[in-house]
């Protein structure tokens, strides 16, 4: 009996989004390169971590692929996106990128029921949420940068920006997980 638990189309659709996830890291690792080149430390720092934890989803998606018996493909990467032109520029195409990622995993959730492979759709699910969190976490920050003014940001402001979201947490919280003591 074959050992390979996922369809030709699933294995097809999760390599791609592997791929997607190892692309997102390379943005987040320019951007980031691009706000150190900036003088922004912070910013640059917060981008740094992401950019590993996107690598994380990669390996998870990797490490599935594998553990259902079927081929990973390790493909080329795509070069990151356009620098961005300003810290909001920076911020907006960051919420862009995950609204992108996120209709790229609805797509493989969408195959995963269509097929009927609960055990793929089980596993997306960690993504589903994860996505909103970081959905999340990309508004909160481009909402906090418009309130600052946007592209009429001050310098102040920016310095005040920059030294805050270098302590910004990596995750933000799930609906799932608020209560009204701890909202
Ligand atoms: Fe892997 Fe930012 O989503």
């Amino acid at each position: 009996m074959n050992t390979n638990r996922l369809s030709k189309t699933i294995a097809a659709a999760l390599n791609a989004q592997m791929t997607n996830e190892a692309h997102a890291s390379q943005i987040y690792l320019s951007y980031a390169a691009w706000a150190d080149s900036k003088g922004f430390a912070g910013i640059a720092n917060f981008l740094f971590r992401h950019a590993q934890e996107e690598r994380n989803h990669m390996q998870k998606i990797l490490e599935y692929i594998l553990k259902r018996g079927a081929q990973a493909e390790i493909a080329a990467i795509a070069p990151p996106h356009a620098n961005p032109t300003s810290v909001n520029n920076c911020f907006e195409k960051i919420f862009e990128h995950e609204v992108a990622n996120t209709k790229a995993i609805y797509k493989i959730v969408k195959i995963s029921f269509d097929e009927e492979d609960w055990a793929t759709w089980n596993f997306m699910q960690w993504f589903v949420k994860e996505q909103v969190e970081e959905e999340t976490l990309a508004m909160n920050l481009w909402n906090k940068m418009k309130i600052a003014g946007g592209e009429k940001v001050s310098s102040d402001t920016l310095y005040s920006f920059d030294r805050d979201i270098e302590k910004t947490p990596d995750e933000a919280k799930a609906a799932q997980d608020v209560t009204t003591d701890k909202p």
